[in-house]
C-alpha cells in the first residue's frame, strides 16, 4: 500500500435518527442596540423583514479595523466583517454595538458561553495568584485537571498540551513510541489510517492525518505513512489495519469540520476490534464533539467503544487555549521523561480554568439538557426548513448540528450574521453548522431557527 494514499472516497453520510416537530413563525430580526440584559431573547422582528441581498454597510470604526487587519496580519483566514468586541452570555456585541445571538461558540469552543461568572472569578483570582509556572515543578491546578479527566474517562493518565492539533501531534508520538516499545525487534508499525471528512489540525502530523488535500498539499511533504478510507467503511479499514502497518487508527467520533457526520456504532466497534486483532492503537479526536457537545461527556459514550486514547481541546477552558491526550496506561507506560513536553501545557491559569469549565458541565442535569434541546432544535429546523428545496437534511447529536444543502452555505451564513445570528459552515462549504454554546435556552433556539428559516431565501438570490 502507499505510504501517502490520499485517493479517498467521498463520504456517504452516516445514518442519524430521523426525526420531526412543530415550530411557530418568526420573522428575522432588525438591528438591534447594545442591551444589559444579556440572556434575553431579542423581541421578534416584523414579519417578512428578512435581509438576503447587499451586505450592511460598513461603520468606519468596523473599517478601520479590517483595513488595519488586511494591512498588518497575515492572510490566512477569510473572515466574516464584522469586528466583535464584548459577549455575555449566548450574545455577542459588535463594535457599533450591535447584538448577535452565537451559535458558532467560537468554533464549538465557548460552551458556557461568554462571560460566565464563576469563571470569570476563577480566572481572575488565579491570574492575581500565579498565572504560569514551567513543568520543571508540580502545580496543583494540572494535577487536579488531569485527576477529574482521569475519573470521568477510559483514561489511566492525561497529557496537557495547548491546542488540538497539539493534542493530536502528541497522540501521534505516542502512538509511534508505544509501537516502538512492542516491537523492541525494530518491525514497529509506524503508519496511520484516517478517514474522509476528517480534520485533525494544520501541523505537520495532525495535517498529514487531515484529509483535505486542499489544506495539505501546499506543504508537502507532511508526515508520510497516512493511509485514507472511507469514513463509515469498516470493510476497507479492516483491511488497511490487518497490513499490520499501522501504529494507529485516528477517528472522530463524530465529524465537526467535515460536515457533522457521526460514526455508527458498527463503524467504531469494527475498527476497535480491528485495532485488537493488529495491535494498532484506535484514538478518538473528541477535540470538537468531546466534553458535553453531543450531550454526553465524551462522545463515544454514545456508542460504547472505548479508545486507547482520546484528544479533546476545544471546550475544555471556555476559550482559554488548552488540549489534552488521554491515555490508557498500557501506552503511557511507553513515554519515558523527554520523550514530549511543551512550556505552556498545563499551566496553573488555564488549569484552573479548565477545572471550572469541567465542574460546570458535570454538574447534575447539565447534558441532560444538552441532549434535549438538540433533540428539540433538530427537530425544530427538519419541521421550519422542510418545504425549501436547498435544504438537504438535518442531521447531528447533542448541540453539533449541521444543515446540509445542495449549494454553498455561504450566502445563508452571511444573511443570517447581518440578521443577528452567527452560524458557521462545514463540510465542502455547503453545510451551516450550529455549535452553539451548550448553556443557550430553548428560546434563544427557537429564535435562532427562525432567522436561519427566514434567511433562506438568500440561497435563491445567490444561485440566481
Ligand atoms: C476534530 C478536530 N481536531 C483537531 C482540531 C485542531 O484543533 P486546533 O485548531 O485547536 O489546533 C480541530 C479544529 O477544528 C478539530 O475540529
Amino acid at each position: 500500500m502507499n505510504s501517502l494514499q490520499s485517493s479517498f472516497l467521498a463520504a456517504a453520510p452516516v445514518a442519524n435518527p430521523a426525526a420531526s416537530g412543530g415550530g411557530v413563525r418568526l420573522a428575522a430580526p432588525t438591528r438591534r442596540a447594545r442591551v444589559s440584559a444579556c440572556l434575553a431573547v431579542p423581541p421578534p422582528p416584523p414579519t417578512g423583514a428578512v435581509s438576503t441581498g447587499a451586505p450592511r454597510e460598513l461603520s468606519a470604526a468596523s473599517r478601520a479595523v479590517i483595513e488595519d487587519e488586511a494591512r498588518y496580519l497575515v492572510g490566512t483566514y477569510n473572515r466574516s466583517k464584522v469586528v466583535i468586541v464584548s459577549g455575555r452570555g449566548c450574545k455577542l456585541y459588535d463594535i457599533d454595538g450591535r447584538e448577535y445571538l452565537d451559535l458558532a461558540a467560537g468554533i464549538a469552543v465557548n460552551a458556557l458561553g461568554h462571560g460566565d461568572p464563576d469563571l470569570v472569578a476563577a480566572s481572575a483570582n488565579q491570574a492575581a495568584t500565579l498565572v504560569h509556572i514551567s513543568n520543571t515543578v508540580y502545580s496543583q491546578p494540572q494535577v487536579e485537571l488531569a485527576k477529574r479527566l482521569v475519573e470521568t474517562s477510559f483514561a489511566d493518565r492525561v497529557f496537557l498540551a495547548n491546542t488540538g492539533t497539539e493534542a493530536n501531534e502528541a497522540a501521534i508520538k505516542f502512538s509511534r513510541k508505544f509501537q516502538r516499545v512492542a516491537h523492541p525487534g525494530g518491525d514497529a508499525p509506524v503508519e496511520f489510517l484516517a478517514f474522509s471528512n476528517c480534520f485533525h489540525g494544520r501541523t505537520m502530523g495532525a495535517l498529514a492525518l487531515t484529509s483535505k488535500s486542499q489544506y495539505r498539499e501546499p506543504f508537502e511533504p507532511v508526515m508520510p505513512g497516512v493511509t485514507f478510507t472511507e469514513y463509515g467503511n469498516v470493510e476497507e479499514a479492516r483491511k488497511i489495519i490487518r497490513s499490520g502497518k499501522i501504529a494507529a487508527v485516528f477517528v472522530e467520533p463524530v465529524q465537526g469540520e467535515g460536515g457533522i457526520y457521526s460514526a455508527t456504532k458498527e463503524f467504531l466497534q469494527g475498527l476497535r476490534e480491528a485495532c485488537d486483532e493488529a495491535g494498532a492503537l484506535l484514538v478518538f479526536d473528541e477535540v470538537q464533539c468531546g466534553l458535553g457537545r453531543t450531550g454526553y461527556l465524551w462522545a463515544h459514550e454514545a456508542y460504547g467503544v472505548i479508545p486507547d486514547m482520546m484528544t479533546v481541546a476545544k471546550p475544555l477552558a471556555n476559550g482559554f487555549p488548552i488540549g489534552a491526550v488521554l491515555l490508557k496506561e498500557k501506552v503511557a507506560a511507553a513515554i519515558s521523561y523527554g520523550d514530549h513536553g511543551t512550556t505552556y501545557g498545563g499551566q496553573p491559569f488555564v488549569t484552573q480554568a479548565a477545572i471550572t469549565v469541567f465542574d460546570k458541565i458535570r454538574k447534575p442535569g447539565f447534558l441532560a439538557e444538552v441532549s434535549k434541546k438538540g433533540e428539540n432544535f433538530k427537530q425544530l429546523l427538519r419541521t421550519k426548513l422542510s418545504g425549501n428545496p436547498h435544504v438537504k437534511e438535518v442531521r447531528g447529536i447533542g448541540l453539533i448540528i449541521g444543515i446540509e444543502l445542495d449549494v454553498p452555505a455561504a450566502p445563508l451564513v452571511n444573511a443570517c450574521l447581518d440578521a443577528g445570528v452567527m452560524v458557521l459552515t462545514a463540510g465542502k462549504g455547503n453545510v451551516v453548522r450550529l455549535v452553539p454554546p451548550l448553556i443557550i435556552s430553548e428560546k434563544e433556539l427557537e429564535y435562532a431557527a427562525d432567522v436561519i428559516r427566514d434567511c433562506l431565501p438568500a440561497l435563491d438570490v445567490s444561485a440566481s
